[in-house]
């Protein structure tokens, strides 16, 4: 089997499951060469995920950052102000600033306006008889829940969204890039804005909180605070919209799944878990070992890049039973879509269920008869996982 996880043909139409499944079962922790870089370690195995997941103090987010790609000095210095990219203890210290606002009780209070805004979504596009769903329905509710999380108007939500979109193309063209920083660029003035806003006029949201959070006595930076803020809307974007976009593509390719929840939706919880796991929106992030170790079975050396293969664990055999079988009844479904655990585990995993779960409620019962009215397109990514354009068509009831 010829294994290259980095050629983006693969992904054409979703991740490579067949090297996964290789890998897997032959060779599951990879020696992997880079084109452009020293090569990295591709973690296959749900146990293995799970193991260097848990454990900061040997595979840091810190180091090397959490993409897959090196990142140049100056770039890595700048990405690791963000939690994403730290370790304990500087890590602890910035998340409790926003822990707060995710517990599952604080997001179970938002329950009602995120059904509201589903039902909007929906109201909007039902009359039509057609739409993309990724656009018109599946990234609506991302940006306008995280809007109103961190206290701004709905319509800027959007905007910024469309921002994310723009930072996540993996268009490696001199213009690709370009477009992507000007994004960023964007993002960060957006951002400056913003904080002044705040600290003239506090409100109930998590801008204001940060604007207002002191870490050793110390208030964050502007740097800090639109990095922050940058992940914040970064994280809860895309990934949610790949979710639901992917989870509705998946019923379409699976009708008896899809007829079954509509009999039965009191399985839309288990159902949603199943998504997460077949879909794993995000298909991986990476480690840097900070000293030799093994991992199944093989020596790792301190420096080398380790790299969490998310969809991969998803599949694993030995953890789920019958894995390439979509079953919207399964239970247990210890999916690892939102992180292997520790210290890093989604912030936004909560909320992310509860979108998902408004979302499909109000689809599944007010648009019938669903099915795909042109050719899906998937996301040109290795990354992220979904498709980036799915034109439906259905009957409103
Ligand atoms: C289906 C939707 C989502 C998926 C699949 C997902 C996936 C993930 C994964 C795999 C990580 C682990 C990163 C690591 O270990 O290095 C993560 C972290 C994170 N997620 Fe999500 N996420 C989703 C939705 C959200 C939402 C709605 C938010 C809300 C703001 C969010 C905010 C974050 C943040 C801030 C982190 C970094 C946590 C930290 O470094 O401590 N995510 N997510």
């Amino acid at each position: 089997m010829t294994i290259d996880l980095l050629d983006l043909q693969a992904y054409a139409d979703g991740p490579p499951h067949e090297q996964l499944r290789w890998l897997r079962e032959h060779d599951p922790v990879h020696w992997h060469a880079e084109p452009n870089g020293p090569g990295f370690w591709a973690v296959t195995r749900y146990d293995d995920v799970v193991t260097v997941s848990r454990d900061a103090h040997t595979f840091s987010s810190w180091a090397g950052g959490t993409m897959l790609d090196d990142s140049p000095p100056e770039f890595l210095a700048g990405i690791r102000l963000m939690m994403l990219n730290m370790d304990p203890p500087q890590h602890t210290k910035l998340r409790a600033l926003v822990n707060k606002g995710f517990t599952p009780r604080m997001v179970a209070g938002l329950e009602g306006r995120v059904r509201d805004l589903a039902r909007r979504i929906v109201d909007a596009v039902a009359p039509r008889g057609a739409c993309d769903f990724v656009a018109d329905v599946a990234g609506e509710l991302p940006s306008y829940v995280i809007a109103e999380l961190v206290g701004i108007p709905l319509d800027d939500g959007r905007k910024l969204y469309a921002l994310t979109e723009r930072m996540h193309t993996t268009d490696p063209t001199p213009e690709g890039l370009a477009h992507a920083q000007v994004a960023v660029g964007e993002m960060m003035t957006y951002a400056t804005d913003l904080r002044a806003a705040k600290a003239a006029r506090p409100g109930a949201d998590l801008a204001s909180a940060l604007v207002a959070a002191e870490v050793d006595g110390e208030r964050l930076s502007e740097l800090e605070f639109n990095l922050f803020f940058m992940l914040l809307i970064n994280a809860g974007g895309d990934t949610t919209r790949n979710l639901v976009a992917g989870g509705m593509l998946t019923l379409l390719h699976h009708p008896e799944q899809l007829a079954l929840l509509r009999r039965e939706p009191e399985l839309l919880p288990t159902a949603v878990e199943e998504m997460l796991r077949w879909q794993s929106p995000v298909q991986h992030f990476r480690r840097t070992a900070t000293r030799d170790t093994t991992l199944g079975g093989r020596a790792i050396t301190a420096g080398q890049k380790v790299v969490m293969l998310y969809g991969s664990a998803n599949r694993d055999a030995s953890r789920f039973a019958d894995p390439d079988r979509f079953d919207a009844r399964r239970t247990p479904n210890e999916h690892v879509a939102f992180g292997g655990g520790g210290t890093h585990f989604c912030l936004g995993a909560s909320l992310a269920r509860l979108e998902i779960r408004a979302m499909f409620a109000e689809v599944l019962g007010r648009l019938d008869a669903m099915e795909l009215d042109g050719p899906v397109e998937w996301l040109p990514s290795i990354f992220i996982n979904g498709p980036r354009r799915m034109p439906v068509r259905f009957r409103s009831v």
